[in-house]
């Protein structure tokens, strides 16, 4: 671990190993049936598409996360207390952690991630904006189990994982992250989450089935990023995207569906594809609010509040460890 100090930002270098792309690749494609982890959508391209996504008239969990934590920030801040670490996994561009920064005065803000230059470049923008703001970023791969960097006696972590990141998760994967967060802050810390509810199925689908097409490219990149980095030859003109809500599973699907006979080649190896044939590329676990304190409650957590939007899309919930 490197400890350097830049701007006043105390960085924890672990240097989390690359992911293994390829072998996850010709591991998901040899498998029936054929699926790809939703981890492998974000590389620079696909984190682009991503934040385009979430501006769409029919992707609304970003949206309307933001009115719940807009709305409520003083109540959120009274349930995490004064003067708590703030903890933020795969805080990416550390966006949504301003919506409570002036209601929580935290002691500190601790944000993690996996890339360096996304964590440094947030934390350095974030520095500016909030000059008596203490930060600790820490280059960590926050789905493993981890011990905090940074957190002085006396005071309560608080864990805060937005976004309903958690939904992609399978459910018995979700219990076991909980449980690592819980690990994580300790006796006495929390955690803050954002999960999206169970709904009517038109607006599910259509919010991952948007009109301007942005969902099908973020879908359809995972192609041509397997072709930038893996010297393959998939023809992503071949594929259409499809996302449907399965209602005895509670989750919108993503796959990438051959539209003819194929075959693509991977690092050297051929896979063929039937029309119709599919590469299931995400699940999206929808809950409803008891179902996901259920979940989190097997985690060691106890549900302490819960806050939504009068149209009953989103919750926010407030976990104690
Ligand atoms: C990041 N995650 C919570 C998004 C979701 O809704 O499951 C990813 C996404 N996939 C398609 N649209 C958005």
């Amino acid at each position: 671990m490197t400890l350097h100090t830049a701007q006043g930002i105390r960085f924890y270098d672990h240097e989390p190993a690359t992911e293994d792309f390829l072998g996850a690749v010709l591991a998901g494609l040899r498998r029936r049936p054929r699926s790809i982890p939703p981890k492998f959508f974000y590389d620079a391209e696909g984190s682009r598409l991503f934040d385009r996504i979430c501006e769409t008239p029919e992707y609304y969990p970003t949206r309307t996360e933001m009115q719940i934590m807009r709305r409520h920030a003083a109540d959120i801040a009274r349930h995490l207390g004064d003067e708590c670490l703030l903890v933020e996994p795969g805080s990416g561009s550390s966006e949504k952690v301003r919506l409570l920064l002036e209601a929580l005065r935290p002691h500190a803000y601790l944000p993690m991630d996996i890339s360096r230059d996304h964590l440094l470049a947030a934390a350095k923008r974030l520095a500016d904006e909030y000059p008596w703001l203490e930060i600790h970023a820490a280059c960590v791969d926050f789905t493993h189990p981890l011990a905090l960097p940074y957190h002085p006696d006396g005071v309560r972590a608080v864990a805060f994982f937005p976004g309903s990141s958690i939904g992609n998760f399978e459910p018995g994967d979700a219990v076991r992250f909980l449980g690592n967060i819980r690990r994580m802050v300790g006796e006495g810390g929390g955690l803050l989450i954002g999960v999206d509810l169970k709904k009517d199925p038109v607006l599910l689908e259509s919010a991952y089935n948007d009109a301007a097409g942005v969902t099908a490219a973020f879908n359809l990149n995972l192609l041509h990023r397997i072709n930038r980095e893996l010297e393959a030859d998939f023809d992503a003109g071949a594929f259409r995207h499809e996302a449907r809500y399965d209602a005895d599973r509670g989750r919108v699907e993503m796959h990438l569906v051959s539209e003819c006979a194929q075959a693509v080649t991977v690092a050297g190896e051929r896979f063929d594809f039937a029309p119709g044939e599919s590469i299931h590329t995400e699940n999206s676990y929808k809950y409803r609010v008891e179902e996901f304190q259920a979940l989190a409650e097997q985690a060691g957590f106890r549900p302490e509040a819960v806050w939504t939007d009068a149209a009953g899309l989103f919750s926010v919930h407030y976990l104690a460890a």
